[in-house]
């Protein structure tokens, strides 16, 4: 039994955010194709609705986007708005909003409040944002008050390599006095800066530094933002249709931002077979199809903040690339990967504790893991429950492993997954898509 078909991803995560938020500097009408309905993208836009911003679904796929000249502010002060599980919400709308006059509070769920926000806090106070925190400026709540004086262009090493950040410090940076220079340790994922350009604004990147321009107006011209299918949701189709044997799976128009196809890199590394076609660039993002076949996976793969591909470039795939680590003919080795821990959980743990409830050999470190794999691994423990852990990763990355035990026919009954529902954060329809690629004929396969 195998994958077998054409599947149509949702629209990127991070750019369906940042598609809805650089709206905000273009009054008037732009059009979004293909913005993904999940939970956190919704919460970008519900909380652009509060704001006086208006939407409209005119196709299945189109969504237009209304913008006044004056945000508005309702009377309630501060506007509450609820970034839910998402933190591109939360940083990104801290940034954005600073300089915009407005008056308001992000606030997010149990997860999502306990996330680091000093990263973003302290450099947006330093360039003069009235912006603050709970628990003496490190979390959520952050309350955001209009400043009398217009922010100050920065200078500003980021002391972790976050593209959430990185984006915050640009947003704001677009309207302060003088330009502003952000200095990343390692490259992180470029939407915000390629997406900017495409809007017109002179955003220029050389080695890690990145300068922003400031002084900008709300008056740039709207524009309609195109958006490819999300390769951190490509990624598990990856892996299962690596692993399951006689798989043949088309995903077409993809994102390929080159800081986020590490998990291409990282699977041809150890001999996965994907083959891309028919590349091109839209609204200044490279995107293709992705053909994957089943291919043996062999070969010792290490991943820190500098190795090739980088941490950063599949920061979102460690949870599935540990489920490739089960079956690799060789040792997976993740390593300076401390951020993992304040993700929408802590993602080390999670896989730790899931995979010894399973009895998968795995150690842990304090910023990462390592385990060595085993192609013929049958794993006979049937209807332990597994947990989520309130991640959506989690839970497709755990849906995949199921998947391979049902296809592969070695556990006919599929480990239970409390908390599977945590997929709506980033991929509604997941479990309906991965059944999709399973003939017809067949059984459901824990899915
Ligand atoms: C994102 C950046 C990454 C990533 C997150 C989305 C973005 O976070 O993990 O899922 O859209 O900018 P960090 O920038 O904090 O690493």
């Amino acid at each position: 039994m195998a994958l077998l078909g054409t599947l149509q991803l949702p629209g990127d995560k991070s750019i369906g955010h940042r598609a809805l938020m650089l709206s905000l500097l273009c009054p008037g009408t732009s059009h979004i194709i293909n913005l993904p309905p999940n939970k956190d993208v919704e919460a970008t836009q519900h909380n652009l609705e509060r704001l006086g911003v208006k939407f409209k679904q005119i196709k299945p796929d189109e969504t237009l986007v209304h913008v006044p000249h004056k945000l508005t502010q309702p009377k309630e002060k501060p506007v509450i708005l609820d970034a839910m599980n998402s933190g591109t919400t939360m940083r990104l709308l801290s940034g954005l909003l600073s300089p915009l006059g407005v008056h308001v509070q992000l606030t997010g769920d149990a997860a999502l409040s306990k996330r680091p926000m000093r990263r973003v806090l302290k450099p947006l106070q330093e360039m003069g944002a009235q912006i603050t925190g709970a628990n003496n400026n490190t979390t959520a709540p952050i309350t955001i008050s209009p400043c009398t004086n217009s922010l100050k262009g920065l200078r500003y090493t980021l002391p972790i390599a976050s593209a959430q950040v990185k984006s915050a410090l640009i947003l704001a940076g677009l309207f302060a006095d003088g330009a502003s220079e952000i200095i990343e340790p390692s490259p992180t994922r470029d939407h915000t800066e390629r997406m900017l350009r495409f809007l017109g604004v002179p955003i220029t990147s050389t080695d890690n530094t990145i300068t922003v321009p400031g002084s900008l107006q709300r008056t740039l011209s709207p524009v309609t933002w195109q958006i490819p299918g999300d390769i951190s949701s490509a990624a598990f189709f990856m892996v299962a249709a690596s692993l399951i044997p006689d798989s043949h799976v088309t995903l077409p128009h993809v994102g390929l931002n080159p800081q986020r196809t590490g998990i291409i890199n990282a699977l041809r590394h150890v001999g996965a077979s994907i083959e891309l076609s028919n590349q091109k660039t839209l609204c200044g993002e490279p995107v293709g199809d992705l053909t994957i076949r089943s291919a043996p996976l062999k070969g010792d793969l290490l991943i820190h903040e500098s190795s090739n591909p980088s941490l950063p470039s599949l920061i979102d795939e460690i949870p599935i690339l540990a489920i490739m680590g089960c079956f690799l003919d060789g040792t997976l080795e993740v390593r300076g990967a401390e951020e993992l821990r304040k993700k929408e959980s802590d993602r080390i743990k999670a896989i730790i504790q899931e995979f010894n409830k399973l009895g998968i050999a795995i150690d842990e470190f304090s910023d990462g893991f390592c385990i060595t794999g085993q192609p013929h691994r049958q794993i006979l423990s049937p209807g332990i429950p597994l947990f989520a852990h309130h991640d959506h990763r989690i839970a497709m990355a755990l849906t995949v492993l199921n998947a391979i035990a049902s296809l592969k026919n070695w556990q006919k009954t599929p480990w239970p997954i409390e908390g599977r529902e945590w997929a709506q954060v980033s991929f509604p329809h997941f479990y309906d898509s991965f059944q999709q690629l399973i003939s017809k004929e067949e059984p459901t396969h824990g899915l």
